[in-house]
């Protein structure tokens, strides 16, 4: 089977029944990621739908591409930010759109391979990025210079990490004597650091130190805001923006944002989730990824 195909899509029949994609309908996905999500709208949206994408991941995108090149011109694909989404619409003239997804975090693309370095599971360089070819510096970068009690806050506020001033103070240890060039290396340094009675028992021990990380590299939360802000001017009225998350931090910001919307004066949409929706117990048990996703939408007034 191909990488994309091992890669499923999180919350699909209740994202594409969302957004009720139609043949005369115009879609974007913001996070195309390996073109699951994308696919199945394409699929449900013949034979004239179109859909635009963007991902930040050029080798995700380069997948994607190969994966959606059967929907010939129905399909725009371009290497992207979904922080600069209004710029990007602008200079490829796309939108109003009738339905947009936001998909975040990452894909099991990008966490199975070892050389991107988001995984304590599996050794390699300690990276992080989602976008090699951008401006972000490396976890290894971060690390390497980040004073102690600021790696701390960074740790407590963007991992919920309990342990955070003891990790950060064994990290900064640790560099005195050697660069913390791999993940193996972090996740050793944060197994020493947390004792053993506190590991938490449903995930590794490292799980919160990777997560606070890789925001932190991505500048995820900030990155987030703004996408939100550009999509909802670019919803056609009665269009549909579909949020997919996977941690509280992220949900935190959709839940407000959107009733931000809801609640303005006059409304610029309404909520069509009151709680979130969160998948089956069967899809957590065919896809452990999909545990922790929550999806929330609205539409445009
Ligand atoms: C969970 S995956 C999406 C999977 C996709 N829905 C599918 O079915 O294959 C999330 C994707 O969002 C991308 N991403 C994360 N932050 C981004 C950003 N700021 N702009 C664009 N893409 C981003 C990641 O590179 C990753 O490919």
């Amino acid at each position: 089977m191909t990488i994309e195909g091992r890669h499923l899509p999180v919350l699909l029949e209740e994202t594409v029944a969302i957004l009720q994609p139609r043949s005369d309908g115009c879609y974007l996905d913001t996070t195309v990621g390996l073109g699951g999500h994308a696919e199945a709208l394409l699929i449900e949206s013949a034979p004239a739908g179109r859909l635009c994408g963007i991902d930040r991941d050029t080798e995700a995108l380069a997948l994607a591409k190969g994966r959606l090149r059967q929907f010939g011109s129905r399909v725009e694909l371009r290497h992207g930010d979904f922080a600069r989404l209004g710029a990007i619409a602008a200079e490829n003239g796309w939108g109003p759109f009738d339905g947009i997804l936001f998909d975040l975090g990452f894909s099991s693309f990008q966490m199975d391979n070892a050389s991107r370095g988001f995984s304590f599971m599996r050794d390699g360089p300690l990276d992080m990025r989602m976008d090699r070819q951008g401006c972000d510096k490396s976890a290894a970068e971060l690390l390497a210079r980040i004073p102690e009690r600021e790696l701390a806050r960074l740790l407590q506020d963007y991992g919920e990490e309990r342990w955070a001033r003891r990790i950060a103070a064994r990290i900064v240890d640790a560099r005195r004597t050697q660069p913390l060039t791999t993940t193996a290396q972090l996740a050793r340094l944060v197994a020493a650091a947390v004792p053993r009675r506190a590991w938490p028992r449903r995930i590794h021990v490292a799980t919160r130190t990777f997560q606070a990380l890789r925001i932190a590299v991505n500048d995820e939360l900030a990155r987030l805001r703004r996408g939100m802000q550009d999509a909802v001017e670019l919803l056609a009225v009665g269009g549909r923006i579909c949020m997919i998350s996977f941690h509280s931090l992220e949900d935190r910001i959709v839940k407000e944002m959107l009733r931000g919307w809801a609640r303005s004066e006059p409304p610029r949409v309404h909520l069509l989730t009151k709680r979130p929706v969160v998948p089956t117990e069967r899809e957590s048990e065919i896809n452990p990824r999909a545990r922790s996703a929550k999806l929330r939408a609205a539409e445009r007034c």
